[in-house]
């Protein structure tokens, strides 16, 4: 060990102490997870160690070959840039590479990145083996005199050179003094520690990077499967951070102590994007029937095909009577029959004009419209001497669906999505923070007074988070335009219904309230609906 001039007691103490804030420090950079924070305090407390008046880090671009500056510290000068100050880096990258595919070793930064060799140099204007003339230019620009310089390399785990950690200007009783050995050591140990935090930062950065994005794609998978499933996702993602951002900026009333922080805002948000993760299961048909009869087709067209045989037969019919009456010398009866032929003509013709209406999915089908169809089912007609109904059974099952397109079975096929949502959700293994998606996501069809689906949860078992995205969900349900089966509703129209919803204690008042009180919706509106649904301020 180098001399310097302090008794060994003391100095031994000193490395104890070195020592034990080693390890403090090796504490505090494993416990943040904020990447720039982990690379501030690995220069403050560097700086601190060796009592150096400036500190920088550099680290390595992905492909190895820059060095890109992330934070810069000058006491003297009183610069902090980089990291959190709010203060950008103007100075360029270092190439480790040249163009010329050379190693860049005329930049003691980048040499040390390429070696691995640490660099302590008493003073930088008399270093011969490198280039120190932006050192100077910079220098001179801000009147200053960089002397004692010790630069780093950052090893993570796997011995792997992840950056560059760079001290300048070490002080002793107000003057500038090399670098010691012994603290060039004990500094490599805390830039080693440094290292291995932020590679740990940034592997639980790039995995919380790889779920989302993940999360992300499978939204934009459903979104290919059904366009308006997807673009019901990403509203309701909208709609659903919209709420939570207002109620974080409410300073008075029921929400003024209910904060949404950032980790929670994340949860809250992939819970959003999952919430219909279930409906990938759901067939292609049910997602998309856009009328009572359509399969892979509009059966109606199947209807009119058939109507038209029935009056071709009716035809053939009418002409073999007409054939027969004139045969038989009773003309006088031919116009009756004729009356009688035109009478059936116009029925066929009504009746599938009427089949064609009733095709469309409204909210409500009268009972007098569910007994014609009946009725039209009960005719039949006769072909190569075979008798047929005019409607087939599972025809009149679905054309006398009392609201929408979707039949019972089908219903329950489509709300089958949220338990499907629940128990796909419930499988994955989430990380402690987010482990509250499964059911954020899978309650969004859950009421308060326990009447919803999939578990028919109550009110004291549905969490705020639950409650915002079911809010955000059926008012998009409500108004949204781009689904195959039915019109977007009004503003007004849909807002009525919320507010049933909410005296029904299906929804949760208070949400609504700030639903309603802020806006919320006309936000929504002027971004997502057409003008003609705008009815109200
Ligand atoms: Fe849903
Ligand atoms: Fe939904």
């Amino acid at each position: 060990m180098k001399k310097t001039g302090i008794s060994k007691p003391q100095e031994i103490e000193q490395l104890i102490k070195k020592n034990r804030s080693l390890v403090e420090i090796g504490k505090a950079l494993s416990a943040e997870k904020n990447l720039d924070a982990v690379l501030e305090m690995v220069v403050d407390k560097a700086r601190e160690f060796t009592n150096a008046d400036a500190g920088s880090i550099y680290i390595l671009t992905p492909d190895e070959k820059t060095l890109q500056f992330k934070i810069i510290h000058t006491d003297s000068l009183n610069w902090r840039m980089g990291g959190t100050s709010g203060n950008p880096i103007t100075l360029p990258d270092i190439p480790i590479i040249r163009e010329d595919g050379h190693p860049n070793l005329m930049n003691v930064c980048s040499y040390v990145a390429y070696t691995g060799k640490a660099v302590n140099i008493p003073d930088v204007y008399f270093a011969e083996n490198f280039n120190f003339a932006n050192t100077k230019i910079i220098d001179a620009a801000n009147n200053y005199r960089s002397k004692s310089m010790l630069v780093l390399p950052m090893r993570n785990h796997e011995n792997d050179i992840i950056g560059v950690l760079s001290l300048i200007n070490a002080m002793e009783k107000g003057k500038i003094v090399p670098f010691s050995k012994d603290v060039e050591e004990i500094t490599e140990a805390l830039a080693s520690q440094a290292a291995i935090a932020l590679t740990n930062s940034i592997l639980i950065h790039d995995l919380e990077e790889l779920l989302e994005s993940f999360i992300r794609s499978i939204a934009h998978g459903m979104g290919i499967k059904s366009p308006h499933t997807g673009n019901h996702i990403r509203r309701v993602e909208e709609l659903t951070m919209q709420i939570a951002r207002t109620i974080n900026s409410e300073n008075s009333g029921k929400f003024s102590n209910t904060y949404f922080n950032e980790d929670e805002m994340k949860e809250l948000r992939i819970a959003a994007w999952m919430h219909d993760i279930g409906k990938i299961t759901t067939p292609e048909f049910i997602f998309n029937k856009a009328t009572k009869l359509q399969t892979i087709f509009d059966r109606i067209k199947l209807l009119e095909t058939r109507f038209n045989l029935i009056k071709e037969i009716k035809k053939n019919e009418h002409s073999g009577q007409k054939y027969d009456l004139i045969k038989r010398g009773k003309k006088e009866e031919v116009p009756a029959l004729e009356k009688n032929f035109e009478k059936q003509i116009n029925e066929l013709e009504d009746e599938i004009n009427f089949l064609n209406e009733v095709n469309i999915g409204k909210e409500y089908l009268a009972e007098e419209k569910i007994d014609r169809i009946k009725s039209i089912s009960r005719k039949k007609y006769i072909l190569d001497g075979q008798e047929f109904p005019y409607l087939e059974k599972n025809e009149v099952e679905n054309l006398i669906i009392n609201k929408g397109t979707l039949t019972q079975k089908e219903k329950q096929m489509m709300d089958n999505h949220a338990n499907v949502s629940y128990e796909m959700l419930h499988e994955l293994p989430f990380p402690k923070k987010m482990n509250k998606i499964p059911i954020y996501a899978s309650g969004h069809h859950e009421k308060l007074d326990g009447s919803g689906y999939p578990l028919g949860l109550k009110a004291e078992q549905l969490p705020l988070q639950t409650r915002i995205l079911a809010i955000a969900d059926i008012f998009d349900a409500l108004t949204a335009h781009d689904r195959p089966y039915k019109e977007g509703k009004t503003l007004s129209e849909s807002m009525s219904i919320l507010e049933k919803m909410v005296l029904s204690n299906f929804l949760d008042k208070d949400i609504f309230e700030i639903f309603r009180t802020n806006k919320l919706y006309l936000l929504f509106a002027e971004k997502e609906l057409k003008k003609e649904q705008i009815d109200m301020e």
